[in-house]
């Protein structure tokens, strides 16, 4: 997750703040110049000098145009793990909607599942079958949770999950990791991609404002931990004693490359919110139903009191939910806590997420052993092709997707750590493997991740072009 407005990598400039939170010093960023096209994307450029003077920044969502230079590609269609944009250019797909496209694009079934309910009606703002049958379905693969609701996108969930576990505890307090991204809300917003001359201690950081516009009140009840630094998590829970209602953590850091927990962190990090009656919040946006049928908490064998979920979730449809334990889930209704959404669980994303869950645990979750079968080659043998060229990369990563990075060091922990690397090389060698037709987010701090629709055919396709582009890259450092 890379914001122009605050990133250390971007060129753009911050904003003039336009109410009370200022972005922090030292968000000012580098120059990049990285540029480059060797394919006819001529159509691409024009339609983004159209989009510019209509919407800001060209598009509805600022990660689709940021790091892209000199403009983004416009797709026109997609189809199990390949795009093709506007100038019919295909590109095999490694982004996926931020992880979403768990079963690529178009899946045959979800197709079908949508035409059929697109005919019956796509919203009646009633409850429906559909919705009964989504919960079972995420209950069967999710048994750590005892409930679900849902709603439209990661936001609304990481939100609502706040909201109930301060509902809860009758406290204010949310305690967030450095570098941990959960959404756009304001109590989420802290500390995503804090400059570091700025951001405070490490063990010990500093809320900094990731948008400009953030009330300075926000500011006050947020705090912030290091990640996979337990002695530094224990410490800013005494000091914060009696006041932290929610710990909310992606359980496997991937908004700042992919980061797993340390051996038993989850576990010690779960026992200390307990002993501070604080509710521990799993973010399994990125996570759920991709590491594992029941995410990343049943990966790691550790359940938090509430998770929230979303990308692949939906495999493609906007849905997300919020679930845990019932004591909490049922804090909401009239006179609690409040919950809904006029697009909240209408019938077109219902059908098309339970054709998504069916799709992933058909034969035993059988998705998930190729989805990890997949991932595990692609990380073993990019390190190997990295190492032949000559290139100093750490590829990091777990079933389902994984960071490639140039750096020096042969593991990452934390967020901090996770800045020492080469941006710029890695988004020109984003640029280089379009000509070569595959397509990663510039942005190193975005996953790439593999679908059950790539195929070892795509995997060889992929690595030759991985080569060729090391190769360029390392005749250009000669
Ligand atoms: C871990 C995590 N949580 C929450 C969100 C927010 O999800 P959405 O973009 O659907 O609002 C994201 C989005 O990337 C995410 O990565």
């Amino acid at each position: 997750m890379s914001n122009p407005a605050t990133s250390t990598s971007n060129s753009t400039t911050s904003p003039s703040p336009v109410t009370s939170t200022a972005l922090p010093q030292g968000s000012e960023t580098v120059s990049r110049t990285v540029g480059r096209r060797t394919r006819k994307t001529t159509t691409s450029g024009a339609l983004y000098d159209e989009a510019r003077a209509l919407i800001p920044g060209g598009c509805s969502s600022i990660l689709r145009w940021s790091s892209y230079e000199p403009y983004p590609l416009y797709v026109k269609a997609a189809d199990g793990p390949r795009l093709t944009d506007v100038d019919n250019n295909e590109y095999l797909d490694y982004l996926l909607c931020y992880g979403a496209l768990i079963n690529g694009h178009s899946h045959p079934k979800m197709v079908q599942a949508l035409k059929e309910q697109a005919e019956k009606g796509s919203m009646f703002g009633t409850p429906t079958e559909l919705e009964v049958k989504v919960a079972r379905k995420f209950k069967q693969m999710v048994p750590t949770a005892d409930m679900v609701i849902f709603g439209s996108n990661g936001t609304d969930a990481t939100s609502n999950a706040i909201r109930i576990a301060r509902a809860a505890t009758g406290k204010d307090t949310v305690l967030k990791f450095e570098g941990h991204y959960h959404g756009q809300h304001d109590y989420a917003m802290i500390s995503v991609e804090a400059p570091p001359s700025v951001a405070g201690l490490e063990d010990y950081p500093r809320p900094l404002p990731y948008s400009a516009g953030i009330p300075s009140l926000v500011l006050d009840t947020v705090i912030v931990s290091p990640w996979n630094n337990l002695r530094a998590f224990e410490r800013i829970m005494k000091r914060h004693r009696n006041e932290v209602a929610a710990i909310i953590m992606e359980p496997i850091m991937s908004n700042s490359t992919v980061i797993p927990p340390g051996p038993d962190y989850l576990k010690s990090v779960k026992e200390i919110a307990a002993q501070n009656d604080a509710l521990l919040i799993f973010d399994e946006v990125v996570t759920g139903f991709r590491v594992a049928p029941g995410g990343a908490q049943e990966m790691y064998g550790v359940t938090p009191d509430l998770s929230t979920w979303g990308k692949a979730l939906g495999g493609g449809v906007p849905i997300s939910a919020v679930a845990g334990k019932k004591e909490y889930m049922e804090l909401i209704g009239p006179g609690k806590v409040s919950y809904g959404g006029t697009y909240f669980a209408n019938p077109l994303v219902l059908a098309g997420a339970l054709a998504n869950l069916e799709i992933l645990s058909a034969n035993d979750n059988l998705a998930f052993k190729v989805i990890k079968d997949l991932t595990n080659r692609l990380m073993s043998e990019l390190s190997r092709i990295a190492d032949r060229s000559g290139q100093d990369i750490c590829v990091q990563g777990v079933p389902g997707m994984f960071a490639l990075t140039f750096t020096k060091l042969k593991k990452m922990i934390n967020y901090r750590e996770s800045l020492l690397i080469d941006w710029n090389k890695y988004k020109l060698l984003a640029q280089i493997l379009l000509d070569h037709g595959v397509y990663l987010h510039p942005d190193n701090y975005e996953r790439i991740t593999v679908s059950t629709a790539h195929t070892e055919k795509d995997i060889e396709l992929t690595l030759a072009a991985f080569e060729d582009a090391f190769r360029e890259l390392r005749d250009r450092d000669n």
